[in-house]
């Protein structure tokens, strides 16, 4: 059987599942248990957090065959339909890709429709911040007034992006990011079901460079047990996540103080031998002479997510204060950054930025 990536594997299927969205999932139960739905939600906040997930949950616990309930059972057949996708009273929408008019008109002329098994017809629509402005004006007037069997669920990594008409006409739910040690404790887990032996310092690592999103954090343990053959340990993770780079960056850093040209050809020459992306480590060295940022602004600093241990860091990284808003334009330097399915080189900084070749030798 083809491998199923673990953030997929390990989706959680109830609202108990979820963590460390206990606001968002303890409020939409009571709502539910309550029977106070309400048609429109807003599911915002930082990638890789439980957003589609909960939508998804959201939507079983709406037409489960045992509900309205808070605890959809996961085996009748709109829990499975729901669960596998295929359900067709619960349409996704990636607004990313379709961002136009013509899908939202679509929307509207189905929306009308009774649902066909369930209760509630339920629209998660993803990405909501992509559409057009013409395409949300068209939701708008849906949102206004919308027949009583349609739920919408706009999810978003970029809330400030959505206009003020829209959000003012839902129910904001916002997403935090997920402590570290809620992410060890998660990997733990599913690294011990999975029978993979991580080091306990290799998952705070993976755990730390996951920036709060349980996704990425997941994905770079899928990555390591693929790798690694039995026992995950720090250093694995430091080169699967490239930090290593930073290490290189560290000591040529050293060797141009300490004026030793001599050493910044010895490391050049072992990196290329290593087959290592030189336009990383250059990149690396880049970073490194940036004026610092204003650290309320980005929390991360200017290095990216995760530095070298080496390093230190100034606090855990882990961010517990609603997201900025910045979302997947952040400007990330870490494999932190990468979603499930990326390379194994981390992002550079900033689109459009080059790396240059470095200044000729220095004249002795
Ligand atoms: N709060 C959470 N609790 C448990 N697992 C989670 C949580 N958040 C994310 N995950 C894991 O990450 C996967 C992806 O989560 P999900 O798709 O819900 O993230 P998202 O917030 O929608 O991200 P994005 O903004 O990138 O779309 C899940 O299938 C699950 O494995
Ligand atoms: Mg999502
Ligand atoms: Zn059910």
């Amino acid at each position: 059987m083809s491998h199923v990536s673990f953030y997929r594997k390990w989706r959680p299927q109830t609202f108990a599942d979820v963590i460390g969205q206990d606001r968002v999932t303890r409020t939409l139960a009571n709502a539910i248990t309550a029977n106070r739905i309400v048609h429109a939600y807003l599911f915002s906040g930082h990638r890789g957090t439980g957003k589609t997930t909960t939508a998804r949950i959201l939507a079983k616990a709406l037409n489960c065959e045992r509900g309205p309930t808070a605890t959809p059972c996961n085996v009748c057949a709109a829990c499975r339909a729901i669960g596998g996708g295929v359900s067709l009273d619960v349409i996704e929408i990636d607004a990313a890709s379709n961002r136009g008019i013509d899908e939202i008109r679509d929307l509207r002329e189905k929306v009308k429709l009774v649902p066909v098994e369930g209760r509630y017809k339920v629209y998660i629509i993803d990405e909501a911040h992509m559409l057009t402005a013409e395409a949300a004006n068209a939701l708008l007037k849906t949102l206004e007034e919308p027949p009583p069997h349609a739920v919408f669920i706009l999810v978003t990594t970029e809330p400030n992006r959505l206009p003020a008409t829209i959000t003012s006409r839902t129910q904001r739910f916002d997403f935090r990011r997920i402590p570290q040690a809620a992410i060890v404790d998660r990997l733990r887990t599913i690294a011990a079901s999975e029978g993979i032996t991580v080091d306990d310092e290799a998952l705070q690592l993976i755990a730390r460079s996951a920036d709060g999103a349980l996704r990425d954090a997941e994905s770079v343990l899928d990555q390591l047990s693929a790798f690694c053959q039995g026992r995950v340990t720090k250093a694995d993770v430091l080169s699967v996540l490239g930090l290593i780079e930073e290490e290189v960056a560290q000591q040529v850093t050293d060797a141009v103080v300490a004026g030793d040209a001599a050493a910044c050809l010895e490391i050049a020459n072992r990196v290329i031998a290593e087959g290592r992306d030189v336009r990383q480590i250059l990149r690396s060295l880049v970073e490194r002479g940036d004026p610092p940022e204003d650290p309320d602004s980005d929390r991360r600093g200017s290095r990216g997510p995760v530095r070298h241990p080496a390093q230190g860091r100034s606090g855990d990284g882990v961010v517990e204060a609603e997201p900025s808003g910045n979302g997947r334009l952040d400007r990330r330097a870490g494999g932190a950054a990468r979603g499930p399915g990326a390379s194994g080189v981390p992002r550079g900084r900033g689109k459009g930025r080059e790396c240059r070749a470095p200044p000729g030798p220095p004249k002795a």
